[in-house]
């Protein structure tokens, strides 16, 4: 089969619309609960990204042609690459996504990328197929979705006070220039305490890259909003936590880091900022139905909190990453 390089920014309504016919088909397979996506912001989504970074995309063409039979995207991020490869459900096991992911691994060679990573949804036959080819899997996060038609209003209103000493704002759409370095040095701070996971999903360490991001989030179609808890005596950003509305699936928010600064740790602000974005959602997103999130699996405090709130595990997301020099080896091996 022909695998073809697009560029979703000139592409035709049909090829979007052909891509987002084949991803609704592998949700409906492997991820049935998630809802499926429509085709709003569709081409942003896949074209915008970060100054400084690029995401390269190819297509298989099925029988009539027009109609993918999958989709891969590689996001050059410095020396590693994102890739994302998918294949509808009536095409696989013909080779479709291993010649898609030959594409992707001689331009993450030819661009001089050192590995790329990847997510795959435990349970699926992503896992086997990433394995196959001697990806290894560093780390793994489970996800958990909250009904939001199962949460007790006035529990999360008092689950939402703030402790002594902090104030709690919420800021839809992005964050005041005067709070930007505050910001992304909490983040920083909770970087350091970290270690393990990939940066598939880079954060933002730095006042301009924090506002870059912000930026890119809302061109993508990704409304972006944020709950932050300020430590009134010294105005450090002391924990945040990030809910992003896709115009894709606007049913189901994303909510992203919750990080708590280490010096500001045992005092619940966790749950305070969880429950006051819950409880503002509700006001501003009225379409919002469901939020999911990701957690690390062992001793994290997070789930207890998200299972408070009332948040179900529901499925494994998996890293995976290789060596781009191992996997050319593999391919001229085979070819
Ligand atoms: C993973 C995926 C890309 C594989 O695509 P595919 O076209 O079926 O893959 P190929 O036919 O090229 O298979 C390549 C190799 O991968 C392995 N593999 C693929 N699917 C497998 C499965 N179900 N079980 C075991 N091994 C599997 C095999 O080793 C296979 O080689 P073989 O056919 O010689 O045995 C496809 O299943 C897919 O799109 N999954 C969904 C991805 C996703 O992101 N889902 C989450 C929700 S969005």
């Amino acid at each position: 089969m022909a695998v073809r390089e697009w560029d979703p920014a000139s592409a035709t309504d049909a090829e979007i619309e052909s891509v987002v016919a084949a991803l609704n088909e592998v949700l409906a397979t492997d991820l049935p609960g998630d809802p499926h996506w429509q085709n709003t912001g569709m081409r942003e989504y896949l074209s915008e990204t970060m100054p400084g970074e690029r995401r390269v995309c190819w297509l298989t063409d099925g029988d009539p042609p027009g109609r993918a039979t999958g989709h891969a995207n590689l996001l050059l991020l410095g020396d590693i690459g994102v890739v994302e490869v998918l294949v509808h459900p009536g095409a696989r096991h013909q080779g479709v996504g291993s010649a898609l992911l030959d594409a992707v691994v001689r331009r993450a060679y030819s661009e001089g990328l050192a590995s790329i990573g990847v997510e795959a949804v435990g349970g699926t036959p992503a896992m086997k197929f990433w394995e196959s080819l001697g990806f290894r899997c560093p780390y793994v996060e489970m996800r958990s979705v909250l009904d939001l038609s199962t949460v007790d209003r006035g529990s999360v209103r008092a689950m939402a006070a703030a402790p002594d000493g902090y104030r709690v704002e919420f800021h839809p759409g992005g964050l005041p220039d005067s709070l930007l370095e505050a910001y992304a040095a909490a983040k920083a701070s909770r970087r350091e305490a970290e270690s393990g996971e990939l940066e598939l999903r880079p954060s933002s360490y730095d006042a301009q890259r924090l506002a870059e991001s912000l930026t890119t989030l809302n061109r993508r179609g990704m409304k972006p909003y944020l709950v932050l808890a300020v430590h009134e005596p010294s105005g450090a950003v002391a924990a945040l936590t990030e809910v992003v509305t896709p115009a894709q699936h606007p049913s189901r928010a994303d909510q992203y880091d919750t990080i708590v600064a280490p010096a500001h740790q045992g005092r619940g602000l966790e749950r305070t900022i969880k429950a006051r974005m819950l409880t503002e959602l509700r006001a501003v997103e009225p379409r919002v139905t469901e939020v999911q999130t990701w957690n690390a699996l062992a001793n994290d405090p997070m789930a207890e909190v998200n299972a408070e709130l009332g948040f179900h595990p529901d499925r494994e997301w998996r890293e995976y990453e290789a060596d781009v020099l191992d996997l050319v080896r593999q391919l001229n091996t085979a070819s």
